[in-house]
């Protein structure tokens, strides 16, 4: 019997992956305890993913189990021996980490650790995808000589008009609380698979969204963003007069990855997965160009305070990653991913609800 785990499968990667991929395996298993919404209230809650899911996907059976339950945790893998692993619960704000640094540590990296070895237990010869962050490579990024435009920031340096590859250093800079607990996952990772011949590899995600993501202001920037320009509500900049540059992807086009890795698996592996340079954009032309698909006037404030550690221009290098995986390609537009959503909170978000809580 083949089966497939998937960790967070409440979220935005985890629910994409058990919709996309589910019908490949006998068993899709999902673990998620929803702490999304103790993360970020409402706005956060990740019950109607997973009721879609229980309705939708008939072979998906889901547990309401905490990725720190270490016995829980082996206990439910050894049960069920995986064929593929796709590791995505997290505690994914970094602004939030700096509030629970014991949570965000116990979740992200022993929550990770817990699953390595459960799954080594249970079968060595798993496939395992890590959904790591570009926040490994701490600050940086921001040492990179930029060019400013009327809009946005650009690295000055040809060199650099790709992005950020995977030989970027990871150490030697601020990562943000969150930024260090997934290099310590990150690298637990790439160990299980040095070490141990797991068949790993850490995706390093750019902004990763798309219809599906329950986006809040600590965590899910374009998301969030599109939902506050559609609802009316105002938007905050944070720092950096407006200019910072995202790339965005899809979670279609992440879930279309890690069928391609675990098709034709490696050892160890690091790759860097965003949206490259055509799916980038900075904050301001992201408001400019969601008025311009939802036909509303965004209102938003500006704060000079930049968040600690952000990025002020993060495009992932897709080199490596298309190299390895010629049949891989980004397949959806941002200029799409903007319509999308537009449509999708316009039919969902007509009443608005009370905003975020920071615990
Ligand atoms: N979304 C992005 O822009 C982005 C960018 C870079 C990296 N990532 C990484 O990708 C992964 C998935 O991101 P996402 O956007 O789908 O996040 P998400 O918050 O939408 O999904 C994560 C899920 O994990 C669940 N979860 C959290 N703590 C848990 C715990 N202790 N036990 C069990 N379940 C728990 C949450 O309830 C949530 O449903 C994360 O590791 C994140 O750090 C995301």
């Amino acid at each position: 019997m083949s089966i497939l785990i998937v960790t967070g499968s409440g979220g935005l990667i985890g629910s994409e992956v058990i919709e996309t991929l589910a019908p490949e395996f006998d068993l899709a298993i999902g673990i998620d305890n929803n702490m999304r919404a103790s993360f970020f209230g409402e706005y956060g809650d990740t019950t109607r993913r997973r009721r879609h899911l229980e309705t939708n996907v008939s072979n998906y059976r889901h547990y309401d189990l905490d990725v720190r339950d270490r016995d829980g945790l082996i206990s439910l893998v050894r049960k069920n021996p995986p064929d593929l692993v796709v590791h995505a619960a997290a505690q994914p704000s970094h602004d939030l980490a700096a509030r629970i640094p014991f949570d965000d540590f116990d979740i992200n990296a022993g929550g990770t650790l817990n699953l390595l070895e459960s799954t080594r237990r249970a079968n060595p010869e798993c496939v395992f995808v890590h959904m790591s962050t570009n926040k490994v490579y701490g600050d940086s990024p921001n040492r990179l000589r930029l060019t400013e435009t009327k809009t946005r920031w650009v690295y000055a340096n040809k060199a650099n008009a790709d992005g950020i590859d995977e030989q970027f250093p990871i150490d030697q800079s601020c990562h943000s609380i969150f930024g260090a607990s997934k290099v310590a996952a990150d690298v637990m990772v790439q160990e299980y698979g040095h070490y141990f011949g797991l068949r790993t590899c850490c995706l390093r995600g750019g902004c990763l969204t798309g219809p599906n993501q329950s986006g809040v202001q600590l965590h899910g920037f374009l998301n969030h963003l599109i939902r506050s320009v559609v609802l009316g509500q105002e938007y905050t900049i944070f720092g950096y007069k407006g200019k910072q540059v995202r790339d965005n992807i899809h979670s279609r086009d992440v879930c279309a990855f890690i069928r391609e890795f675990y098709r034709v698996p490696r050892l160890a592996e690091v790759y860097n997965l965003g949206g490259g340079v055509d799916n980038s954009i900075s904050v301001l032309e992201a408001l400019e160009a969601v008025g311009r698909a939802s036909g509303r006037t965004p209102v938003y404030s500006y704060q000079n305070t930049a968040r600690t550690g952000d990025h002020i221009c993060y495009i992932s290098n897709l080199s490596k990653i298309r190299v390895h995986y010629p049949n891989w390609k980004i397949s959806t537009s941002l200029e799409f991913m903007i319509e999308e959503m537009v449509d999708q909170m316009r039919v969902s978000e007509q009443a608005p609800r009370p905003s975020y809580h920071i615990p």
